[in-house]
């Protein structure tokens, strides 16, 4: 099978580094992809939301399957622009259509699905310019502290967490009248504060058929012990310590089931994965969000734990077969920390030398941002690379990668030295 893979991040590395096991997989292409999947794959200089130009490359590489990272081309409707393509019908595209990535395109729209399918969440309303009074109103309602979305997609910034009344208002009137995240925040939505732990649970669905993929917790805030400006990610564990049999049934039989039955019962092409941001309040699970991609960097730790081939578990969403397949799961604990430019998430440099890579031995590095500049490896992004390490004590797969992170450096290098930190 020739697969193509559309992304550039740790996530993307990740995929590529399974696929390129697999001995189903012939050749592999990553667009755009990184220094890391240019030593796996080939890597093409594509955006992944120049659609145009990947029918292109899927015609001329002869694709049999796209595997799509970033929630962008799926809010933007990749999967309909290959259904409705004759020359392109035929290709498997993981990802769901553009109806089912409004779970994630629209905090409305995922909270009205919840509703409607009775999935446990946050209590919320939602506002457009025209209601601002009565968002302000409805926040007298609540206690603090007060949660406002951004409706769309606005880069994992859209949501503000405040402690005082006036200051909720004010942020709701930037948001909605003076176009704080732009579109994404011309509707908001106002929800209740829920107080717990929280963890991600990644589910793969062909529509029909569901599996439940390892757990993880990912590390959002830049700073020690959580604190700070949010990030992608920081760094993650999988699985996570405290979801054990009964809470995982919990969240199985409240939401993966009416998750999965919710987008058949609307006639929702759902072939892909569905990430799902849980809160554990008390013993009981909620929906934060849904994204409809895998996280990055929890791929990072959880599909080096898978040890069905990715390439069949793949080709069987894609056809529906996933009721056919059987998942197993290394049971050793995985952990990744991941090392930043100076400055991120604000403003950083780029095209930092980044040394000792060949070093690491007992860790799998995954590229994030990185690319190759006159025959060095160096940095290109805010999150630059994840080092990953499995053991049967996620504390020891910890220390694992701290050790190896040691042997890496680039002008400005920075990493979280409390992963797990919580866990304890
Ligand atoms: P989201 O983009 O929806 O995942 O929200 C970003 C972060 O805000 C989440 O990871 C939570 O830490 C926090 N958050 C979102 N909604 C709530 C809520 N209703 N109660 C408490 N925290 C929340
Ligand atoms: N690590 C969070 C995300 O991928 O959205």
């Amino acid at each position: 099978m020739n697969i193509l893979v559309l992304g550039s991040g740790g996530r993307e590395h990740t995929f590529a580094y399974k696929i390129a096991q697999s001995e189903r997989c012939e050749n592999l292409y990553v667009a755009p992809g990184n220094a890391g999947t240019h030593d796996l794959a080939k890597n093409l200089n594509i955006s992944v939301n120049d659609f145009e130009a990947i029918k292109e490359c899927v015609l001329d590489k002869e694709i049999d399957m796209v595997v799509v990272g970033p929630e962008d081309p799926l809010v933007n409707g990749i999967y309909n622009f290959f259904q409705e393509d004759e020359a392109l019908e035929n290709v498997m595209l993981i990802g769901p259509s553009k109806r089912g990535a409004l779970l994630e395109g629209s905090k409305q729209r995922a909270k009205e699905f919840m509703l409607q399918h009775k999935i446990p969440t946050a209590a919320y309303q939602a506002f457009t310019p025209e209601s601002l009074d009565a968002g302000k109103s409805f926040l007298e309602t609540l206690e603090s502290p007060y949660v406002l979305k951004a409706d769309g997609l606005a880069a994992g910034k859209g949501v503000l967490i405040l402690k005082d009344l006036d200051e909720a208002k004010q942020e709701l009137e930037n948001m909605l009248a003076h176009s704080k995240f732009g579109a994404a925040s011309e509707k908001v939505v106002i929800e209740e504060f829920l107080s717990g732990i929280e963890l991600s649970v990644f589910v793969l669905t062909d529509g029909k058929n569901y599996k439940i993929l390892p757990t993880a917790k990912d590390y959002k805030r830049i700073g020690e012990g959580d604190t700070g400006l949010n990030t992608g990610g920081m760094g993650a564990i999988s699985p996570v310590p405290f979801a054990d049999k009964a809470f995982m049934k919990k969240i199985e039989d409240r939401i993966v089931i009416p998750t999965v039955n919710g987008l058949e019962e609307e006639n929702i092409d759902y072939k892909g994965f569905v990430f799902i941001g849980l809160i554990k309040v008390g013993d009981n699970p909620y929906v934060i969000e849904y994204n409809v991609r895998m996280g990055d960097p929890e791929t990072e730790v959880v599909l080096p734990r898978l040890k069905t081939d990715l390439v069949d578990l793949l080709e069987a969403t894609s056809k529906q077969k996933l009721d056919s397949i059987s998942l197993e799961i290394d049971e050793r604990a995985a952990v990744t920390i991941m090392a930043v430019s100076g400055g991120y998430p604000e403003a950083y440099e780029k095209g930092k030398v980044i040394s000792g890579i060949e070093r690491i031995g007992d860790s799998i590095v995954f590229h994030a941002g990185t690319t190759y500049k006159e025959g060095s490896i160096v940095t290109n992004g805010g999150r630059v690379i994840a080092v990953t390490s499995l053991d049967a004590d996620y504390k020891e797969a910890i220390k694992k990668s701290y050790q190896n992170l040691e042997e890496l450096s680039f002008d400005k290098m920075y990493y979280r030295t409390d992963i797990g930190f919580d866990l304890a």
